[in-house]
């Protein structure tokens, strides 16, 4: 079978290269994909935001038996439904069962109406409400953009003042553009004693019957060391999660994910492909920070390693619905990723800087993000450069390998985080 993955990045790395491995698949395409993805696909140079010019190409490439939609513009955009209207078989929800992603408000008033656990919140369309009710209220809070946004729209307001200026940036000043014609005001949602809550990203193949968590991984969004800085689209991930134990998982089951493909049914927009649940784990239980309608990134990178069945396999059975049929198998252990990012990033950063990979230890994966390649040099092209993958037989172990290896590499301005994995990981 030949496959099409849209998507350029280090998920998308990840996934060609797990399905690169399956029997079931002969040639992948990517768009647009990356130097790394180019080693194992062949690169098609259109814009997939172009959801027409997508299906026109997928329509002139007989070829093509089968795509996967893995970012999430796209799918809030609908190109699984123009595909499927066309005739072709697809991995990703249908536009309006992405709207779980693609408006905040859409997803916040799914969870209260069916009892799933998350953080209190209102709604506003005017910034002079919204404003009233967040002076009347409690510090600190969050206010998110509603729409999608990069994963920049949501910011934490310790003071009046802040959540004034953050409503004025979101409403006012279109910081995020149209998502933030809506905003989302939220209670501030801590561990035990104001802690900051531990986070974990369960992501899970649902075939809008049966949902199957994958393997539990932790992300680490800030830019700098200790969670300093400022939010980006992810410095690196690990997995397993500690805190995950059989019970927690046993309760997000029960409390959450069943409850949320249940809703999304009595909503009358069914979710196909990969259910993304961002948690946090407070004294009140575990409760729903976000919904993404796609695979992480760079939460991937540690997850589809540890995959020991075939992911076309899984894949195709979404679409057919007969996820309940399969058993799905992991790795037993460790797997830490480490991105390599662009100095500056997530602010202003240059691209177009050489980079240099040394001989990489066996086993360890390199998951190219933002490269491409110039004249055959490889060279920086985006804000999240390379991810370093490693695995071990803990975290620390997985750790370890990783951080060897990122010293291997280089470019100029290259920076990453020295504390990927440690937190939660009380051996370090
Ligand atoms: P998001 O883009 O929705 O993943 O939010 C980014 C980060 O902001 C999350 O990973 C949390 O650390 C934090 N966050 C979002 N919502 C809340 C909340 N209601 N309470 C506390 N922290 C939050
Ligand atoms: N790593 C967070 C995300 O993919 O949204």
């Amino acid at each position: 079978m030949n496959v099409l993955v849209i998507g350029s990045g280090g998920r998308e790395h990840a996934i060609v290269a797990s399905l690169a491995k399956s029997p079931l698949v002969d040639k992948i395409y990517c768009m647009k994909g990356n130097a790394g993805i180019a080693e194992l696909a062949e690169c098609v140079d259109l814009d997939y935001l172009n959801i027409q010019a997508v299906g026109d190409w997928v329509d002139a490439h007989g070829d093509v038996e089968y795509t996967v939609i893995a970012p999430d513009d796209p799918l809030a955009l609908g190109l699984a439904d123009e595909l499927e209207r066309r005739g072709h078989r697809v991995f990703g929800p249908s536009k309006a069962a992405a709207r779980i992603e693609a408006s905040k408000s859409f997803a916040k008033a799914l969870m209260k109406k069916y009892n799933i656990p998350t953080a209190a919140y209102e709604t506003f369309d005017s910034y002079e409400a919204a404003l009233a009710y967040v002076r009347a209220g409690k510090f600190p809070v969050v206010l998110k953009a509603d729409g999608l946004a990069l994963g920049k729209g949501v910011l934490i307001c310790e003071t009046p003042a802040q959540a004034e200026a953050g409503l004025k940036q979101i409403m006012c000043d279109k910081a995020f553009g149209a998502a933030g014609n809506r905003v989302v005001v939220e209670e501030f949602l801590t561990g035990k004693e104001f802690t900051p809550g531990e986070e974990v990203s369960v992501l899970c193949f649902t075939d809008g019957k049966t949902i199957v968590p994958m393997i539990p991984s932790c992300d680490h969004k800030r830019a700098k060391d200790g969670d300093k800085g400022l939010n980006t689209g992810g410095m690196g991930t690990f997995t397993p999660c500690p805190f995950y134990t059989k019970e927690v998982a046993d309760e997000v089951m029960q409390n959450i994910l069943l409850p949320t493909v249940a809703a999304m049914n009595a909503e009358g927009c069914p979710f196909k492909g990969v259910l993304y649940c961002g948690l946090m784990r407070t004294p009140e239980g575990m409760k729903v920070v976000e919904y993404n309608a796609r695979f992480g990134d760079p939460e991937t990178q540690v997850v589809l390693p540890m995959l020991k069945t075939d992911l076309m396999e899984i894949f195709q059975a979404v679409t057919d619905g007969r996820l309940a049929d399969i058993d799905i198998e992991w790795e037993e252990g460790a797997c830490v990723c480490v991105v390599l990012a662009s100095g500056g990033y997530p602010e202003h950063y240059e691209k177009g800087k050489a980079i240099r990979i040394g001989a990489l230890d066996e086993g360890v994966l390199l998951f190219h993000a933002g490269t491409k390649r110039e004249d055959g040099v490889l060279k920086t092209s985006g804000g999240r450069v390379l991810g370093v993958c490693a695995k071990g037989k803990t975290v620390a172990e997985a750790r370890k390998t990783a951080y060897a290896n990122v010293q291997k590499i280089s470019f100029e301005g290259m920076q990453y985080r020295t504390d990927i994995g440690i937190k939660y990981n009380a051996k370090g």
